[in-house]
């Protein structure tokens, strides 16, 4: 017993200096404290001797224990706390990439689009002041086209207290923007201004109290209407398909005249569903159901313009005889739901990423 005891001492001294990494200590430490160890079967070898013996023996074998356990622990509290922990083979997690939103990368494409036509994108301003986002525009106080634009004031104090004053408020349209570049920048311009906007609206389905509009704007000298839809059919071309056709609807816009809505012909079913003999057609012997995008209109509406009202031009320092400009404007949520098939404007802003992560 004494020689073994003595063996196994010196063995594990001579073992013990070698030792440096984390994972040797561990080894160590199953080698001469574990279960199988020298020294567990020496302690079962303990009830064969007799009663003093049986002490004494006890007793050492314990120390001799206790001093290999601190042995071992004061080794590896030296040993760098990195290399106790850092298993540099062990599988990583994923890494969660993030990406674009998809209204950004549809607010990228659509002014790259008209940056190749020499379209330069200048960021207007979200919070703006009455001046700009109504009268300058050509849309008084009064005009009930004001009505659904009326929106997020901020200085209601201001408002109350000085009729002169003027009121900011989070801008309804992107419109303003044109007045801001026009006043600062002479002709020949070509601009495209993209951003948030506000409405008062209840939030539902198709509509938001805030989302994204681009506005896009030339003025020159000999700047007509069909320059306007030249430019608005390659957009059009470009974004949705090569073979989608234009249709302008005449309408009203305080701030342009003529002024016009122009729809996209449907990129779902290609404008087929507006002739009715298709409508009567029989698919695999059932009637065709009216397409679910355009309702059987076959037309879509994408945005609103108009050549630029000459009091507008005025407004801005321009020389409405010499100079004309065109405009228009868009919102961004409704082309990106048209262009993918999204039948709900809350999807992108709930955050919800099984939806943004499609994209
Ligand atoms: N500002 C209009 C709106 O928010 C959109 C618009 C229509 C802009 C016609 C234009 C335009 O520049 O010419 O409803």
């Amino acid at each position: 017993m004494e020689e073994k005891l003595k063996n196994l001492e010196e063995e594990f001294n001579a073992e013990y200096q070698r030792v440096v990494t984390f994972k040797e200590v561990e080894c160590l430490k199953v080698k001469y404290l574990g279960r199988k160890s020298q020294l567990n079967r020496l302690f079962t070898q303990l009830p064969t001797l007799a009663g003093e013996e049986r002490g004494m023996w006890g007793r050492r074998l314990n120390s001799l224990k206790v001093k290999i356990t601190s042995l071992l622990e004061e080794k590896l509290k030296r040993i760098d706390h990195k290399e106790q922990r850092v298993d540099l083979t062990f599988p990583s997690t994923p890494l969660q990439r993030g990406r674009c939103h998809i209204l950004s990368t549809v607010n990228e494409k659509i002014c790259s689009i008209f940056e190749n036509l020499g379209f330069v994108v200048i960021e207007g301003k979200e919070v703006e002041d009455e001046w700009h986002n109504f009268a300058a525009l050509n849309i008084p106080l009064e005009h009930p086209s004001r009505d659904v634009f009326d929106t997020f004031y901020l200085d209601l104090e201001t408002h109350n207290k000085g009729k002169n004053r003027t009121r900011h408020l989070l801008r309804s349209h992107t419109s303003p923007s044109q007045i801001r570049v026009m006043r600062q920048r002479r002709p020949p311009l070509a601009v495209i201004s993209p951003g948030r906007v506000y409405r008062p609206d209840e939030v539902d389905a198709s509509h938001s109290f805030m989302f994204h509009q681009i506005e896009g704007f030339a003025v020159g000298e000999d700047i007509n209407f069909s320059h306007l839809k030249g430019v608005l059919l390659y957009f059009a071309r470009s974004f949705f398909s090569p073979d989608v056709h234009l249709r302008f609807r005449p309408h009203f816009f305080p701030f342009t005249e003529p002024s016009a809505e122009v729809d996209i012909s449907c990129i779902i079913c290609r404008g087929h569903s507006r002739k009715k003999s298709d409508n009567k057609l029989k698919v695999s012997g059932q009637q065709q159901r009216k397409c679910s995008v355009c309702k059987g209109k076959g037309w879509l509406e994408i945005l609103g313009c108009g050549m630029i009202h000459p009091k507008v031009l005025a407004m801005c320092g321009i020389d409405f005889s010499k100079y004309r400009g065109f405009a228009f404007g868009m919102g961004v949520d409704r082309i990106a739901m048209l262009k993918y098939g999204i039948d709900d404007i809350r999807l992108f802003y709930e955050n919800d990423t099984r939806f943004l992560e499609q994209f």
